[in-house]
């Protein structure tokens, strides 16, 4: 049995937040914004909502898109660093909005490769033959841990996110064809939000150190994103004896855009293979790649039976590429 995508749907938030308007809030401007990071505006849910209100929208597109009924799903995996709560799993507030009644579901956290790494768990039990339709879906709320008055961090998060809908199919050509995923724990303290868990519990003293926000090392993470990228993205062609040649897309995680094209020019990609939309939305961790794949469907830019290759980086460090044969006309 192969697991095929046969939906992919996204949800951002309709409030834009632009460099101009940065500029305003921290000493930074739009020139150094867009030549270092490719970023022009990214998207802000807005206090009263939660990660699994976005979540919810993306999965209802995918389910309208497919004629699907909630009904039918067998699992809901919510790839997400922002989860609405720490207790219960956010897929718990999506499966109730949903009304999804014959399913289970959890949480992965694996920052911004969730959603490639959930895509990977899904197919598994779609290629054991358990399970035949899963939602899987990447997704975070970046402004909920975001110091607006950082300027290392503000200028490149957002919210938003996408889903994927997983099914069995019987077609042995197609579908999710294989996948690397490295997990180094030595980068845990250049990217993280120390508090609000098990060893920083929230705490006056907590608050005060502002440990409840995001910090990263940006220099250190850039030169470990690149290698570790190129590294698993180029790995995944050689072992599926593939070259840039055969790939009609890469879906990058939209981190950065000398990131992504360091990333493709190592892997022989000309930038009309590679799939970018980070000028819009920034990096929204778990919710890049399938809000990038969700447009790029959009624009016809996938046919059946094309390459696919998904790449990640994020906090853990966790890296990640996924091959895939697209199953959509
Ligand atoms: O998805 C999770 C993984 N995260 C990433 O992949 C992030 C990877 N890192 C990056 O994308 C980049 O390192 C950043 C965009 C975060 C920073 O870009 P950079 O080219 O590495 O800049 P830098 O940190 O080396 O800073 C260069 C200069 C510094 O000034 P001096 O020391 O040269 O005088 C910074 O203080 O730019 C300054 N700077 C800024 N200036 C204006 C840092 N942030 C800003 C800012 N606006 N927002």
């Amino acid at each position: 049995m192969r697991a095929i995508i046969t939906g992919i749907g996204h949800y951002v938030p309709d409030n834009i937040l632009t460099n101009q308007e940065l500029e305003k809030m921290v000493d930074t401007n739009d020139e150094w914004i867009v030549s270092r990071t490719g970023i022009k505006e990214r998207r802000i849910l807005g206090k009263d909502k939660g990660t699994s209100y976005m979540a919810v929208k993306a999965a209802e597109m995918v389910l309208e898109q497919t004629n699907t009924a909630a009904d039918e799903l067998d699992l809901i995996l919510v790839a997400t660093s922002t989860p609405d709560m720490l207790i219960p799993a956010t897929a718990a507030f999506v499966q109730k909005k949903l009304n999804a009644t014959n399913c289970w579901g959890f949480d992965i956290n694996a920052a911004c490769c969730g959603f490639v790494y959930a895509l990977a768990t899904a197919s598994q039990f779609i290629e054991t033959g358990k399970h035949n339709k899963i939602m899987v879906i990447g997704v975070d709320k970046m402004s909920a841990i975001i110091n607006y008055k950082d300027r290392n961090t503000c200028i490149i998060f957002g919210d938003g996110g996408g889903a994927a809908l997983l099914e069995s199919s019987n077609e042995d050509e197609l579908g999710v064809e294989d996948y690397i995923f490295r997990l180094d724990g030595s980068g845990a303290n250049l990217l993280n939000v120390q508090a609000g868990g098990s060893l920083f519990p929230a705490s006056h003293e907590t608050v005060d150190k502002k440990m409840h926000y995001i910090f990263q090392d940006g220099k250190k993470i850039f030169k470990y994103a690149v290698t570790a990228m190129s590294d698993v993205s180029i790995k995944i062609m050689e072992k599926n004896r593939l070259t840039g040649k055969d790939i009609k897309l890469l879906i990058p995680h939209q981190a950065n855009l000398r990131i992504i094209d360091a990333v493709a020019k190592k892997m022989g990609l000309t930038r009309d293979k590679v799939m970018i939309n980070i000028e819009k939305y920034g990096n929204t961790t778990a919710g890049t790649i399938p809000i990038a794949m969700s447009e790029a469907y959009q624009k016809n830019m996938m046919s059946k039976g094309d390459w696919i290759i998904i790449s990640s980086f994020g906090a853990g460090f966790t890296s990640g590429s996924l091959l895939l044969k697209w199953a959509l006309d």
